[in-house]
């Protein structure tokens, strides 16, 4: 470090190095090739299910109604526009979203972030004490990453099919002892990222229930955020429809975050967060006026326009695109990858699938790892002529696993692939390298 080196808080120290997988994405997004290589690491969604003319012709819309889209241009309030937070009611009502009953939505406070629910998780984490949350594991390595640094300790407790494990969760915490009290909050991903599992309205109220006897234990209100980031696409029709924990929250413990990312665009950069009135969200409203004043009033009422006149149809056309590329993905990863997996996660919602290998090992720097990356160091392998060959770039599961947690040694033999951002002809060219690599992988292990 040099002398004159500017002084930094803990946080920021720890922000001076990218989290591994940002450093991950940084190197490949320097020398990707479009058309070439092929990303089945980032979370980006389907360019064709953004719907650009409908985006185009709602900024028409809202600035040729500034007497119902008002000062669409200027500051916004903290809270978000009036005109979004009605439009998200009435998208609820309208699509039955969470079977939320009239009467319950109607009381619900509705927050716009500034920026995204990653905007609303780093708002939460800055208004609530330091101490232990508790999570799934796999988990949102992206939040958890700016919790631990935020000085948080993430407590990871393992999933099955139905979502977070009650019968572990309970162990861990036992294992706290008086660490107990230092809980202040649980974060449960509806859809989690990575493994895309759906979690089921059962585990839903157990987590609620679970959560309020915490909380009469403790003598204090533990809450819960249930981020629903994908709950949107839900595309296997065979799957069970959500239920929102708020419509049996007696204990006003029930936060949601919604988003309109995946089913409209990512660049609108709206989230939001439901539950009851309450301390807590007026801190983050505070919070929201601190770092922006709002989101901008612009997307904001675009929004409210997409919501209001084309989000069904967009939905349909969202969960299609992605039901249609989740079948013939999983497909792929049978015919090619079959033979070296222990498990297959994911396929029934959201766009990724979550891959467990019998013996392979797929970390940075693992055979798998380096001849997707072309980095093996044989010529023939990762080159043709002096053009590196098409590399297949995904998420190692070492990212995605508590370091700590029961998963640590598993995560070694686990990835995430995305079918969201690339399209199908290059998902099936990738699938083809993954299954060169663990060709390659199995060799050099011989
Ligand atoms: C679980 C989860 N939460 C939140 C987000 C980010 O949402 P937003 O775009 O609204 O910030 C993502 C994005 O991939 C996600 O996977």
């Amino acid at each position: 470090m040099k002398d004159q080196e500017i002084r930094l808080s803990e946080y920021g120290q720890k922000s001076v190095s990218a989290a591994p997988v940002s450093r991950m994405m940084v190197s490949f997004a320097r020398d990707f090739r479009e058309g070439v290589d092929i990303n089945l690491g980032v979370g980006y969604v389907n360019e064709k299910t953004i719907p650009g003319r409908k985006i185009e012709e709602a900024l028409h819309a809202v600035l040729a109604r500034p007497e119902r889209y008002r000062q669409a241009l200027n500051y916004g309030e903290p809270q978000g526009s009036n005109n979004l937070i009605h439009s998200i009611k009435d998208f609820y009502r309208r699509c039955h979203i969470g079977g939320l009953p009239g009467k319950v939505l109607e009381k619900t406070e509705v927050v716009i972030g500034p920026s995204g629910i990653t905007s609303l998780l780093e708002a939460l984490a800055q208004v609530l004490p330091r101490g232990i949350v508790i999570t799934t594991d796999p988990m949102y390595y992206i939040y958890c990453h700016v919790l631990e640094r935020m000085g948080f300790e993430i407590l990871a407790v393992p999933e099955d099919e139905e979502g977070i494990r009650m019968d572990r969760l309970a162990e861990k915490v036992k294992r706290l002892g008086v660490r107990k009290k230092e809980i202040q909050f649980l974060y449960i991903v509806t859809i989690n990222n990575p493994t895309c599992t759906i979690l089921s309205n059962r585990r839903r109220r157990q987590i609620v229930e679970w959560a309020f006897k915490l909380s009469a234990e403790e003598g204090r209100s533990i809450p819960v955020f249930f981020d629903k980031a994908y709950e949107e696409i839900i595309h296997d029709p065979r799957a069970e429809k959500p239920q929102s924990a708020l419509s049996y929250d007696g204990q006003g413990i029930v936060y949601e975050l919604g988003s309109l990312s995946k089913i409209l665009a990512p660049a609108l950069r709206i989230g939001y967060m439901m539950g009851p009135a309450s301390a807590f969200l007026q801190a983050v409203r505070q919070r929201i006026n601190d770092v922006g004043f709002s989101a901008p009033m612009i997307t904001q009422e675009i929004s409210s326009y997409l919501l209001d006149h084309c989000i069904e149809e967009q939905l349909a056309k969202v969960i299609a695109g992605y039901r249609e590329k989740a079948v013939a993905v999983r497909r792929w990863i049978e015919e090619y990858l079959g033979e070296f997996l222990a498990e297959c996660r994911g396929g029934q919602a959201g766009f990724y699938y979550y891959l467990t290998f019998a013996a392979m090992e797929t970390t940075e720097g693992s055979p798998f790892f380096r001849f997707a990356s072309r980095t093996t160091g044989n010529r023939v392998l990762d080159r043709e002529g002096e053009a590196l060959r098409p590399r297949a770039i995904y998420i190692p599961g070492e990212i995605c696993v508590h370091s700590k947690g029961d998963l640590a040694a598993i995560g070694k033999r686990q990835l995430r692939i995305s079918y969201g951002f690339e399209e199908l002809e290059g998902i099936e060219k990738a699938i083809k390298i993954l299954r060169d690599a663990a060709l390659y992988a199995r060799k050099e292990r011989e």
